[in-house]
């Protein structure tokens, strides 16, 4: 088929918001230890105990924010338990139950986040930590002076680091809190008053309420009616599957028709995105309080000979054009959403990045936001995605050009697609194709690189249109000055 883009007549709206290309790590399995943190001592390269190649391969995707410690993790975390010379180990109760040596902490976050250029997005311990703990933890990262100020000092870091995002508990529906909507309203409102920046030349902390798990309308409902006016943004997590939750399939050797399911289940971000801000418009008509889908990506079973509560999957194309197709879907829904941290950057579930003691790898995933990263703040045009649709995309400008990501979700089929602009428009200064022939190619340490980026040809441009050939399962991207 071909798919005829119309933007002739269509100007620029809504910013894009670079927040929409999110990270959150999270202490897990070895999404910290051995992925990120590897100790001064190491022998792997590292600065200040952080490894450098990971650092290098995330500076590359320019990482605009990175939320941390967790996700479940976020619930058992006493943070004091990780500053200082004596740091008291812990046993991460959230997942698997191994004994963690506390070496990365509030001083090793930061670091991380300036060493890759990232804003800090923190989650507080609402679940089993206390207020107190809460704003000493606040004072500690954000004010110039006073107590804790000379603690930070003492544990190496004089001044202040910036600190713009905090959540407010983590999935209190969930395990880690069993509440209910209005229960959890109460405790918000109660802990929102104590989230204060320390840094009088700071901005005020954006606070992001704790939203609904997956379809739970009602929970949006609640919180928004009781809480919203007390917050900036309110969470989503939405996860994709290939089937049921304990039929999670494997990240490679799967069926043709696990393709098709784990599309259906990742396209439900549009829907669920769009029926959480009919719930939010009702009492927050101008979308002042932002959905921040803090948690999403493909959530597949364990890789074989794994630790199952490690969460450690192999990314392949598939992968790929799931994130292409959900980093599309928050395009189009630019207006509402206002951050998105995929899960999890290294190690974890859908991640970026794949280690094994020195060694290292890209994902597919890694390469898609290698390709978006030009949308980051761009003005959108247009972005695309429907259910019966094999092509989805993102269409914006900045800085004189067009930057277009079309997405080929048909895993046996290629597709034309055809772009009218509103003028004239010249060779592209930037052109880039992701594909492969295997439903489930990936890079491994044998062979990492596999599937990578290519320069994209396969395209004409005649005056105002671009006519162009997708592979199947293909993303492309390409920079085009008007
Ligand atoms: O990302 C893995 C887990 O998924 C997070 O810890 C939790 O918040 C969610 O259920």
């Amino acid at each position: 088929m071909t798919k005829i883009i119309d933007i002739q007549d269509k100007k620029a709206g809504t910013k894009l918001s670079k927040y929409l290309q999110g990270q959150f790590s999270e202490h897990l399995g070895t999404g910290i230890y051995g992925g990120i943190w590897v100790g001064k001592d190491s022998e792997i390269e590292n600065v200040r105990g952080i490894r450098k190649d990971v650092v290098d391969a995330l500076k590359e995707i320019k990482v605009p924010v990175l939320r941390w410690p967790g996700g479940w993790f976020s619930d058992i975390y006493h943070w004091k338990d990780g500053i200082g010379e004596n740091r008291r180990p812990l046993f991460n109760t959230s997942w698997g139950g191994s004994l963690e040596s506390n070496e990365f902490g509030t001083n090793e976050y930061f670091d991380l986040c300036e060493q890759i250029g990232a804003e800090s997005y923190l989650n507080v311990n609402m679940s089993s930590g206390t207020i107190h703990e809460m704003t000493d933890w606040l004072e500690y990262i954000t004010a110039p002076v006073g107590p804790m100020a000379e603690l930070r000092a003492k544990n190496g870091h004089e001044k202040p680091w910036k600190l713009r995002f905090v959540g407010v508990g983590n999935e209190e529906w969930g395990e880690d809190g069993q509440m209910t909507p209005e229960f959890y309203s109460d405790l918000y409102r109660l802990w929102q008053c104590f989230v204060r920046q320390y840094d009088a030349d700071q901005k005020p902390l954006f606070k992001v309420g704790c939203g609904p798990n997956i379809d739970d309308f009602n929970w949006t409902n609640v919180v928004m009616e009781k809480a919203s006016q007390f917050m900036d943004g309110l969470s989503l997590h939405h996860y994709g599957l290939t089937d049921l939750w304990d039929k999670k399939g494997y990240a490679t050797g799967f069926e043709p028709k696990e393709w098709d399911s784990l599309l259906y289940s990742i396209r439900k971000m549009d829907y669920f995105i769009h029926e959480h801000g009919l719930r939010m418009a009702h009492w927050d008509p101008d979308h002042r309080v932002k959905l921040i889908v803090d948690e999403w990506g493909d959530w597949l079973h364990n890789d074989p000979g794994t630790n199952p509560a490690h969460l450690r999957q192999q990314n392949t194309i598939r992968d790929a054009v799931m994130a292409a197709t959900t980093l599309n879907i928050f395009a189009k829904h630019a207006d509402l959403v206002g951050m998105a941290n995929i899960a999890q950057t290294v190690n974890v579930l859908q991640s970026m990045i794949l280690t094994d003691g020195k060694h290292m790898i890209l994902t597919p995933t890694y390469y898609v936001f290698d390709m978006y990263k030009y949308h980051q703040d761009a003005d959108l045009i247009e972005a695309y995605s429907d259910n019966g649709d094999p092509i989805n995309y993102t269409i914006s400008e900045k800085d004189g050009n067009y930057i277009v990501s079309v997405c080929n979700t048909d895993k046996e089929q290629s597709n034309n697609v055809t772009i009218k602009f509103a003028g004239k428009v010249n060779k592209p200064s930037y052109s880039k194709v992701l594909h492969a022939d295997e439903i489930d190619a990936c890079n491994t340490f044998d062979d990492p690189e596999h599937v990578k980026l290519a320069e994209y040809q396969d395209y004409q441009i005649k005056d105002n249109s671009l006519e162009a050939a997708l592979k199947d399962k293909s993303i492309v991207t390409m920079i085009i000055p008007k």
